[in-house]
């Protein structure tokens, strides 16, 4: 082999070696870049924008939850065998399970939604047989209406910001939410309370967290806010809201 063709052969594997380092160069960069986009960028972005709705707390935790923390837990939980019971919940899900129970904050949301807006905006009874109820006595037959709506919009009973959005009421939990007295059913109360409250609570967490692990949501400005009954409270023109991806 002569000596141009040696030189131009130490040129190619040159150039191919200069590719190389240049692609792994591109390929590092980027996963640099998709190591700091999921762990400093994209829960800071959420955190600020939970917290611009007041929402404060450890939001990447609560949203996007900790792997690390999360394959503990699993693990943790894997171990040990669980009583015969039905109480399966820290099992199949600890994470999920510890993040509702230290960060209530979305159990405090939903009770003020339903506290607003309860979807059974009243019960009603018909008295079986007379009854003696504080001062009144009651005749048989006599239907009797629980106004959940009117008692949860109560000045007396709420205060003054009673018709505020303020989640923050509930965080001593519900019996203290209200000024004088336990006054908050929005599934009804006693005997006949709804069935699905804690299934329903927890639907709504569950999808709420599916949901802003890839979205950020605001309202449409197309939105007409018209709340109106049709057995259930709800708005009359649908809630359209715009998802923004994370
Ligand atoms: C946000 C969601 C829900 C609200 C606000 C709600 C509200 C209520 C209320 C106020 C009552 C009492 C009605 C009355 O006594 O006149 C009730 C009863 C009931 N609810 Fe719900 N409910 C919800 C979700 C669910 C779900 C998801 C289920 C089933 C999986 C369910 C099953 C029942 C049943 C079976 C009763 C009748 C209980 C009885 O009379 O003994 N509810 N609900």
């Amino acid at each position: 082999m002569n000596a141009e063709g040696s030189n131009s052969k130490g040129k190619k594997m040159g150039d191919f070696l200069f590719l190389s380092l240049a692609i792994s160069g591109v390929l590092i960069l980027s996963l640099i870049w998709r190591f700091f986009y999921a762990f400093w960028w994209r829960p800071m972005r959420l955190g600020k924008y939970l917290r611009d709705q007041g929402i404060n707390g450890p939001p990447y935790r609560l949203v996007v939850g900790t792997i690390m923390e999360d394959t503990r837990l699993m693990n943790e939980a894997k171990l040990r065998p669980m009583d015969l019971s039905h109480a399966i919940v820290p099992r199949v899900i600890p994470f999920l399970y510890q993040t509702f129970k230290s960060y209530g904050i979305v159990t405090m949301i939903l009770y003020e939604a339903l506290r607003l807006y309860p979807p059974v905006v009243y019960t009603a009874r018909c008295v079986a047989k007379t009854t003696k109820l504080g001062d009144i006595t009651l005749p048989q037959g006599a239907q009797v209406t629980l106004p959940t709506l009117l008692m949860h919009h109560d000045p007396e009973v709420w205060g003054e910001d009673v018709e505020e959005f303020k989640p923050e009421r509930f965080s001593e939990g519900v019996a203290q939410a209200s000024k004088k007295q336990l006054v908050f059913f929005p599934f009804s109360w006693g005997p006949r309370v709804c069935i699905g409250q804690n299934f329903a609570l927890i639907e709504a967490k569950v999808a709420l967290a599916m949901i802003l692990q890839h979205f950020t949501f605001e309202l449409s400005p197309s939105y007409a806010h018209a709340p109106y009954t049709l057995i259930t409270l709800q708005p009359q023109y649908g809630a359209q809201i715009i998802l923004h991806r994370n």
